[in-house]
């Protein structure tokens, strides 16, 4: 059993099976099974990541590598009930792990973050048992990965507006369209697929299907020329006639949206988590190097410009962690956390380019340059303000569940 599989059983005794309900506001405040996955990850980054970080993104190569090795942690499967390989763990410790990884290397944190938050936990939550088996367990490991396709090119922040179809034909169905922007698309073994099945009943016509890959009718995109993540795969998945068995359906037909919908609510979590280890990283390298760099005759973190701009970078992690911790533990105790996870994507993807910003500013023309880290925490940083949802769609999701708390409206037409 891998470490966190043991994590996971441990968890379930010091808990009872209860999901956390005391207060969470730093490390030494969490579950003792949480601060013990915080440091096997931290561990882990520091010594397999970090050190392989800046060759990856210059050569945009992918870690198989050192995602195997996070398969035989457990992080590749994290939230995964033991009966279908994984540790079965929460939300925060998700978001934890995540955090962690991301700190090491922002593209090997995306790369977990939307394999187990949206392709495993659309399947988790939706699946049936014999496509669990399939779909879910052979990909707890770490061999491979899975991704999910919503967006398309003219269906990005309005997902309901997409045109990719699913038509019944006999025992299969039938899928035409193209979807853009697909993270894992080129190494991925599996697709969760979001098509319409009927146009006419616009979001209550959209449905979910599993498409294993390599198959038939889909070909897979150029690799985008990305300004961060670049170690990481986003492509275009083109379906033509491309025919799945009738029974990869997930769950129900025209229940699609919503289940696309409920998944990037847990999927802002993760993407809040790599913002979260982008600009934890920033802080590191920004400290690091203000306490050795010398000028006037002393460090530079001696100066009290230097001090204010490194306490409002640690003022904006530590507020925006704060945030997505709340949203992961609404999440593990059962209720309701769109709200909070959107409110929690806009804290950390802004504290992540701010904090990068400002960590170049400390480090002057080293910070420019890419025999330092600062230069790449930056490009990482920016598209956590766009995907998973752009910031302004966060704060459509807000003014809609705050006019239904107030009883004056509530959806966004
Ligand atoms: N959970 C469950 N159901 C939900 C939901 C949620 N969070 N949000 C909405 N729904 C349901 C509603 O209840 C409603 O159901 P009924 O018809 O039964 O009432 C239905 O979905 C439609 O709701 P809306 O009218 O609010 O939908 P909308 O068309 O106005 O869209 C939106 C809402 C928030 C703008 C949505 O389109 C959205 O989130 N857009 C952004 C898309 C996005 O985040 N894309 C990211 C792509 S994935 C990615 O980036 C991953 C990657 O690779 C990095």
């Amino acid at each position: 059993m891998s470490v966190i599989g043991k994590l996971g059983r441990f968890s379930r005794v010091v808990s009872n099976g209860r999901p956390h309900h005391r207060v969470i506001s730093s490390l030494s405040s969490l579950p003792e099974t949480h601060q013990m996955l915080y440091k096997t990850c931290r561990d882990f980054a520091e010594g397999e990541l970090k050190p392989v970080a800046a060759r990856l993104d210059k050569e945009q190569a992918y870690p198989h590598v050192q995602l195997q090795k996070m398969g035989s942690l457990g992080l590749m499967g994290i939230n995964v009930p033991e009966a279908y390989g994984g540790p079965g763990l929460d939300s925060l410790a998700f978001s934890i792990a995540v955090e962690e990884i991301s700190r090491g290397c922002a593209s090997t944190g995306v790369i977990m973050s939307i394999h187990n938050s949206l392709y495993m936990a659309m399947i988790d939550k939706f699946g049936r048992d014999d496509q669990k088996k399939t779909f879910l367990s052979p990909f707890t490991t770490g061999e491979t990965v899975g991704c999910f396709a919503l967006s398309e090119p003219d269906a990005g922040s309005d997902a309901a507006a997409l045109s990719t179809t699913a038509k019944p034909d006999g025992d299969e169905w039938v899928l035409n369209g193209t979807k853009a922007w697909v993270t894992n698309s080129r190494e991925a073994s599996a697709a969760v697929i979001i098509a319409s099945t009927d146009v006419a009943k616009k979001h209550k016509g959209i449905s979910a299907f599993i498409v294993p890959l390599p198959t038939k009718g889909l070909s897979i995109g150029k690799n985008e020329d990305k300004m961060g993540i670049r170690a990481t795969s986003t492509c275009n998945l083109v379906l033509e006639d491309c025919r799945i068995p009738k029974n990869n359906i997930l769950g129900q037909e025209g229940d699609g949206f919503k289940y696309a919908m409920s998944a990037l609510d847990g999927a802002r979590i993760g993407i809040s988590s790599q913002a979260l280890g982008i600009a934890q990283a920033s802080l590191d390298c920004a400290i690091d190097y203000a306490a050795k760099r010398t000028a006037f005759g002393k460090p530079i973190i001696k100066f009290q410009m230097v001090q204010e701009k490194l306490a409002d970078m640690a003022l904006r992690i530590e507020s925006a962690r704060l945030l997505v911790w709340r949203a992961a533990a609404l999440k593990d105790q059962g209720q309701s956390f769109t709200k909070e996870s959107s409110m929690g994507k806009i804290a950390a993807a802004e504290a992540a380019t701010f904090v990068s910003h400002q960590c170049i500013q400390i480090l002057g023309g080293m910070g420019y340059v890419s025999s330092m880290p600062a230069e790449r925490h930056y490009r990482d940083a920016r598209i956590t303000e766009i995907y998973g949802g752009v910031t302004d769609i966060q704060k459509l999701v807000i003014a809609a569940h705050l006019a239904r708390e107030y009883g004056v409206g509530g959806n966004n037409h």
